[in-house]
C-alpha cells in the first residue's frame, strides 16, 4: 500500500458499535478476569508500596498476571504520560491504586496495518479520569494515552495484557490527524 502524501486524507475510521464488547478472543483470560486481577492487585497495599518511585520518570515492576497474561505495576510522577499508542492484538485492563490518571481514547476501530496517517472523525474522542480504585478493560486495538495530570502527586496503577504484548504502535496526534510513528516490539523495551 503506498504511503499517503502529507496532508492527504486517508482511510476512513468506522465508529465502534456499542454492542462490541472487549474480548481477548484467544482462549486466555477474559477482559473481566484481567480487570478483576488488576483491581485485586491494586488493593494490595504492601505490593503497591514496594514500587520504587522516581520524580524524574515512570517506574515499572513486572508482575505475574493470570493465565499467562503480562502485568505491570507502574509509577507515574506528576506530569508524565504515555503518548498515543495501542497494544496491537492484546486486550487488557488497568486500574489506579493511588493518585489519579487521565485516559484519552478513541471510540473507533482503526485499520490494523498498511497506513501511516488517519483523519479521525469528529465525536470519537473519549476522556475519563480514573481515581484510586477505578479501572477499565479494553479490547484489541484500543488506542489511548494515559497521563498523570497532577502537579504534585504520584500515581500508581496496575496493568494486565493478554496475549502478552507482541508489539506497541506509537502515534503522534495533531488535531484530527493520527500518524503512526513507530512500532515497538518486546526486544526494543530491554
Ligand atoms: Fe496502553
Amino acid at each position: 500500500m503506498p504511503t499517503p502524501a502529507p496532508g492527504q486524507a486517508t482511510t476512513p475510521v468506522p465508529a465502534l458499535r456499542a454492542s462490541e464488547s472487549p474480548d481477548t478472543g484467544s482462549g486466555g483470560p477474559t477482559v473481566a478476569e484481567l480487570l478483576d486481577f488488576v483491581r485485586r492487585t491494586a488493593d494490595d497495599a504492601a505490593l503497591v508500596a514496594s514500587l520504587p518511585l522516581d520524580p524524574e520518570g515512570r517506574t515499572w515492576l513486572r508482575l505475574e498476571g493470570p493465565g499467562g497474561s503480562e502485568a505491570w505495576l507502574i509509577g507515574w510522577p506528576p506530569g508524565t504520560g504515555t503518548g498515543w499508542h495501542d497494544h496491537a492484538e492484546s486486550a487488557g485492563a488497568f486500574t489506579v491504586a493511588t493518585g489519579a490518571l487521565r485516559e484519552h481514547s478513541l471510540a473507533a476501530r482503526l485499520p490494523t496495518d498498511g497506513w501511516k496517517s488517519l483523519e479521525l472523525h469528529e465525536g470519537i474522542d473519549r476522556t475519563r479520569e480514573l481515581r484510586a480504585g477505578e479501572g477499565r478493560g479494553f479490547g484489541r486495538h484500543h488506542v489511548h494515552e494515559v497521563l498523570n495530570e497532577s502537579e504534585r502527586a504520584h500515581a500508581v496503577s496496575v496493568h494486565a495484557y493478554y496475549p502478552p504484548l507482541p508489539q506497541i504502535r506509537r502515534y503522534s496526534r495533531t488535531g484530527a490527524t493520527l500518524r503512526l510513528e513507530q512500532t515497538e516490539r518486546p526486544e526494543d523495551w530491554k
